[in-house]
């Protein structure tokens, strides 16, 4: 029975509707090989320093070990009666050990073992997030590499604007994704702080050792303050921001992915095995996997508002509105890993056409700017030259034409200057080729991002 843990106070067992309302196991049980990992180092440190007998402090160690090893084996499982996972673990070891059980947790709280358990749950999923991102990186790259030369047009309010390629567009995500990577490891450098031996908010007068607990688990250093050590959520905060941001990478991309999808567009074409087809509609084949990225973008950003406005009223130290903290933050991740697990082969698998790309950057007047470009290097001032282009942008709509194919008679009828050679100025490979500025289009400039990319995240 989990109320007896505090039995001493209380005159009777707690309602039961309450303690179905005040349990988090059923959440909270996945952080159990943090928890008995917690408790583990938390029992050495005891024996170490001398505040429970040594081999006690072995037997603890080993008791813990055992129910590790029977959770994960399927032997034991988590009592949904238990009020949360700290309590089931304590109770499961005094079950087995009897008052040597009872020991474990003499100079501790829930509040500094909560506090320590989320730290190390979310430490070894930002650890499994990490390599995920990366593999969406080098995917990215990956493709970008193969499409260097797949002119596409670039736009701007979504109306055509400049000839670039499928390479550069795509390497604007790899760069969003690498802001993402650089994140979640400060995210986790922040968050690697021991808050172990804040007891329940005021610390403790047993002589801990709180180095030594911090360093049996890894963590960077220990937190500064008790009550801060308790009570401090910024890491989940931080962590569900750092996740928002790459939703609405990945919400953005699936967004261009669905574009690139339609009849309209008919850039990209999914592949069978990603894409869905309508129950009654039998032309259909619907891009689902993106549509449902973006809309579990709001799930996620819930998620962030739901830490924000859980922490906003909280006096200090430890209050039990904390723990609605663990459902936030594990659905941000879930949906994350979900999403980018499915958005990679997604996108892996997807075929460019390449030939609809360069039709579509044919029309719409994108190598105007070239155009005045052009004239400008012949020495006219660019308002000038800009005018006069737009004159003749203003003349091809009126014949029906494009730049390209407007004879050069009616280009020198609006400006000498005009010779052979503007043919030449204004392809779009041109147009592209001649981009090769750090971070621009041609084709050189994008393997260098790709190069980038790669030495700086994806070979570390
Ligand atoms: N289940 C609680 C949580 O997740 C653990 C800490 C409870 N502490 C307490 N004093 N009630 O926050």
């Amino acid at each position: 029975m989990a109320n007896s843990l505090w039995a001493g106070r209380f005159s009777k067992e707690v309602d039961s509707k309450v303690n179905d309302f005040n349990s988090s196991i059923s959440f909270d049980g996945r952080m159990y090989r943090q928890d008995i990992k917690g408790s583990m180092a938390h029992a050495e440190m005891l024996g170490k320093q001398g505040i429970i007998d040594i081999h006690e402090s072995e037997k603890i160690i080993a008791g813990l070990k055992s129910i590790l090893e029977d959770i994960d084996s399927g032997k034991i499982m988590l009592d949904p009666n238990a009020e949360d996972i700290h309590m089931f673990v304590e109770q499961e070891l005094t079950n087995r050990l009897g008052d040597t059980g009872k020991r474990l947790h003499t100079a501790r709280s829930r509040n500094d073992q909560v506090a320590l358990d989320i730290r190390l749950y979310l430490k070894d999923e930002i650890d499994e997030i990490l390599p995920m991102v990366k593999e969406l990186m080098k995917t990215v790259c990956d493709i970008a590499e193969k499409n260097l030369d797949t002119v596409m047009c670039g736009y701007t309010h979504l109306q055509r604007a400049q000839p670039i390629t499928l390479a550069h567009h795509l390497m604007a995500y790899a760069n969003m994704l690498s802001r993402d990577v650089d994140r979640l490891k400060d995210t986790r450098k922040r968050m690697d702080r021991c808050p172990l031996g804040s007891g329940a908010l005021a610390s403790t007068t047993y002589p801990i050792d709180r180095k030594l607990t911090a360093d049996l688990l890894g963590f960077e250093d220990i937190t500064q303050n008790s009550l801060d050590g308790v009570s401090d959520r910024d890491f989940c905060i931080e962590l569900a921001s750092a996740l928002s941001i790459l939703m609405m990478h990945l919400s953005r991309f699936s967004e261009e992915i669905i574009l690139w999808c339609s009849w309209e567009f008919k850039f990209i074409e999914l592949d069978d095995a990603y894409a869905t087809g309508s129950s009654i509609m039998p032309q259909k084949k619907n891009p689902d996997i993106t549509e449902l990225i973006r809309g579990k973008t709001g799930r996620v950003y819930g998620d962030l508002n739901t830490l924000l406005t859980m922490m906003k009223g909280l006096p200090l130290a430890y209050n039990k509105d904390m723990q609605e903290d663990k459902e936030a933050i594990f659905d941000a991740i879930d949906t994350v890993k979900l999403c980018i697990g499915t958005f990679i082969p997604m996108l892996a698998t997807m075929r460019v056409n390449k030939e609809n790309m360069r039709a579509a950057a044919a029309k719409g007047f994108i190598n105007a700017t070239d155009c005045a470009d052009y004239l400008v290097k012949k020495g006219l001032p660019f308002r000038d030259a800009y005018k006069i282009t737009g004159t003749l942008v203003a003349r091809c709509i009126e014949l029906n034409t494009t730049l390209e194919a407007l004879p050069l008679e009616e280009y020198k009828k609006l400006c000498d200057t005009f010779e052979n050679d503007v043919y030449e100025a204004i392809s779009l490979d041109t147009c592209v080729n001649m981009r090769k500025v750090p971070g621009g289009p041609a084709p050189e400039s994008v393997m260098m991002q790709i190069e980038y990319i790669r030495a700086f995240f994806l070979d570390m």
